[in-house]
């Protein structure tokens, strides 16, 4: 892709240099968004190039399957392996904790059981997503069957939040995910401490997952923009 535009420069060196670090002969949790959508057809070059060989793919949803497909990475299940060995993947918002909010692919879900199991999850993003506190620039995405979006919004208010359903763009109605659920986007003021925060919404009946990933990211790569130039600094 050749483009001029400072984010999309970004997106693509930090996929570029996550999939740098994949090896040969692993398992390879494939993430979902603009900026993983690189890593993955990065990986696929590699692939192709013979840099290396015997990668499996476990893709995060169906839009790392597709791409994934595209790249020719061949992928497989976790009923099929018992590890993985490095997942890559973006974000919305990285703390200096390495802690994160996902979702917003609404791909979340997904997402942790495949990033929390990796030996390594590298996290990819651009500098734009780096707070100093989780919720200043994202909502926070909760994943929620369809017959509980009521009361899980209400518990959600009583947390402190403001809650809206997300809703569809050139789609008519909610936006489902990939398990036919509903998201809820989620305002708090202030999130003073994530990983309760975390387990408080998950505990609500009918939520399937939040965005909140604490504790789960071993590597973030971030893309700079300095004197002209795109960067990579890793922390
Ligand atoms: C999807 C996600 C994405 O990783 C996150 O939204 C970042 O996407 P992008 O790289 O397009 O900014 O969590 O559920």
């Amino acid at each position: 892709m050749t483009t001029s535009d400072p984010v999309q420069l970004m997106k693509q060196e930090v996929g570029k240099a996550a999939a740098a670090k994949v090896k040969s002969d692993t398992v390879v949790g494939l993430g979902t968004g603009s900026t993983t959508a690189f890593a993955i057809q990065y990986i696929g070059d590699r692939l192709a190039a013979g840099e290396i060989k015997n990668i499996v793919g476990i893709p995060t949803s169906f839009q790392a399957e597709v791409l994934a497909k595209k790249y020719g990475i061949p992928l497989t299940t976790l009923d099929a392996v018992d590890h993985i060995d490095i997942a890559i993947d973006g974000a919305d918002e990285v703390d200096p904790n390495k802690n994160l909010i996902k979702g917003g692919g609404a791909a979340h879900t997904r997402e942790k059981v495949v990033d929390a199991l990796a030996e390594q999850f590298i996290v990819v993003v651009d500098e734009g997503k780096m707070v100093e506190k989780l919720g200043s620039t994202f909502l926070l995405p909760v994943e929620v069957i369809p017959m509980a979006v009521a009361p899980v919004m209400r518990s959600l208010e009583k947390l402190g939040g403001k809650p809206e359903l997300r809703m569809g763009i050139r789609k008519a109605g909610p936006v489902v995910t990939d398990q036919g659920n509903l998201v809820i986007d989620v305002k708090f003021a202030s999130i003073d401490n994530p990983a309760e925060l975390e387990k408080t919404i998950n505990n609500l009946p009918g939520v399937l997952e939040n965005g909140l990933f604490v504790g789960v990211a071993d590597v973030i790569l971030v893309g700079k923009v300095i004197d002209g130039q795109v960067v990579i600094e890793e922390f």
